[in-house]
């Protein structure tokens, strides 16, 4: 286990490119392997998350080559998946459970998805439902969690409205559609990230999506193609964070993801007055990619509740972290959902931000971290709790406590972002 010391203190100054983003690695690589020939993707995720569906896809017995960032895998066809030998083990990616869950709903095979402690923690329910209304048996352990034993094969479309907006469930609906008997429809309230919309259409397959209403035509022919991955978003924010944490701070990402469906983070943070400008916009694979600067100012806070729960989903905790650092605070409501993610986010991100000194109330669903007049944080010792996104939240908002931070088991970082650290010491040492 390592920890991670974080001193205060200095300033952000340079340039970084952003690992591969997770989810858009997560979909090339379930697609490549369901479409004819060699597809290769270029800045394919660092994150272990995206090595655990490498690792799942290589047991359905597609062939998968990696030199650096650059996968190669040889596809076999929508029918050519192989019955695994083994269970195939997500470790800690809900993504990948959930989107194989409805590639595998498909398969005329028996197949069992399993993961980590925390994974087999977290609610399935929601991909399970879908996909036995289209045809699946699905077994999972109290009807909810994995291990899922799953048995596929012909399924009907259905038209589905998750309960609750996921892209997760969106994703596993759609992939399962391709093997169903007619138009999968999925109607979702709020637009989550559209991915796999835009992957599927770039492999060939049909796709349509207007007004929150998104069908897929079955059984398409995919064909292997070249792909480029943009730099993760997601992760670009712990910097973005950084940067606006310590005064004299100015930054450029290049490459990044910048999809509508993902950008609203970069909205939120303007409204709270950071200075950010997204130059050098140009559509890549179908996905908005762009470099983004940004520079300290002072943070106003806000409140985060409604739609963009969904739509900032991954970002709310560094949003949250940064509420002893905004006049008025971070509050957010509505966001329950982050009770099941790799943590129970709000009581460790609560836990976490108190021990440093922070004024924290905690909603069943949600939180209220109070502003700059509660006084400055102080350097703790502190547990993310193997959550990868809590480690990077807390050691961003130790850069401006008084004292030194320790990060208990600060490998976890590396679920999304192995570099974050290194990249965080890099840009530090420059100023
Ligand atoms: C993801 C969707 C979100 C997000 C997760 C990645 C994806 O989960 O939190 O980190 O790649 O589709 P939900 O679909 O559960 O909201």
């Amino acid at each position: 286990m390592s920890r991670e010391t974080i001193s205060p203190g200095g300033s952000i100054d340079g340039a970084a490119e952003l690992p591969g983003d997770k989810s858009i690695s997560h979909r090339y690589a379930i697609l490549a392997a369901l479409a004819e020939g060699r597809t290769e993707i270029a800045n394919y995720a660092s994150a272990a998350d995206c090595r655990s569906t490498l690792e799942c896809v290589r047991r359905l017995g597609v062939e998968v080559e990696s030199s650096d960032h650059r996968v190669f895998i040889t596809g076999r066809g929508l029918d050519g998946l192989k019955e695994p030998r083994r269970e195939l083990d997500a470790e800690n990616s809900g993504s990948t459970m959930r989107m194989l869950a409805g590639v595998l709903a498909g398969q005329p095979f028996r197949s069992t998805l399993t993961g980590d402690a925390s994974l087999r923690r977290r609610p399935m329910r929601r991909v399970i439902e879908p996909l036995r209304q289209m045809g699946a048996e699905i077994n999972s352990r109290d009807g909810d969690c994995a291990p899922l034993e799953i048995r596929g094969g012909k399924l009907r479309a259905i038209d589905y409205t998750p309960p609750i907006p996921s892209a997760q469930v969106k994703s596993a609906v759609l992939l399962a559609g391709l093997y169903a008997d007619g138009v999968t429809t999925l109607r979702e309230s709020v637009a989550t990230r559209d991915h796999t919309e835009l992957a599927l259409r770039e492999f060939g397959g049909s796709v349509e999506s207007a007004r929150g209403t998104i069908s897929v035509q079955p059984r398409p022919k995919l064909t292997a193609r070249q792909l480029v991955v943009p730099g993760d978003l997601s992760g670009a924010v712990f910097l973005i964070a950084a940067t606006l944490v310590l005064p004299g701070s100015s930054l450029m990402l290049r490459n990044v993801g910048l999809n509508p469906t993902r950008a609203h983070v970069l909205d939120f943070f303007i409204s709270m007055g950071a200075p950010i400008r997204v130059p050098n916009l140009q559509s890549r694979n179908g996905e908005l990619v762009g470099d983004v600067s940004v520079r300290h100012a002072a943070l106003a806070g806000g409140n985060i509740s409604g739609a963009q729960v969904a739509e900032m989903i991954d970002e709310l905790p560094m949003l949250a972290a940064l509420g002893p650092y905004a006049e008025q605070g971070i509050e957010i409501h509505d966001a329950k959902e982050l009770r099941v993610k790799e943590s129970d986010r709000i009581a460790t991100l609560a836990a976490g931000l108190r021990s440093m000194g922070a004024r924290v109330e905690e909603f069943p669903d949600g939180m209220r971290v109070e502003g700059r007049s509660a006084g400055k944080l102080r350097g703790a010792t502190v547990d993310p709790q193997g959550d990868h996104r809590i480690a990077m939240a807390l050691a961003v908002a130790a850069l401006g406590a008084e004292g030194d931070t320790v990060i208990r088991a600060a490998e976890c970082a590396a679920v999304s972002y192995p570099e974050f650290f290194a990249t965080l010491k890099r840009l530090r040492g420059a100023s």
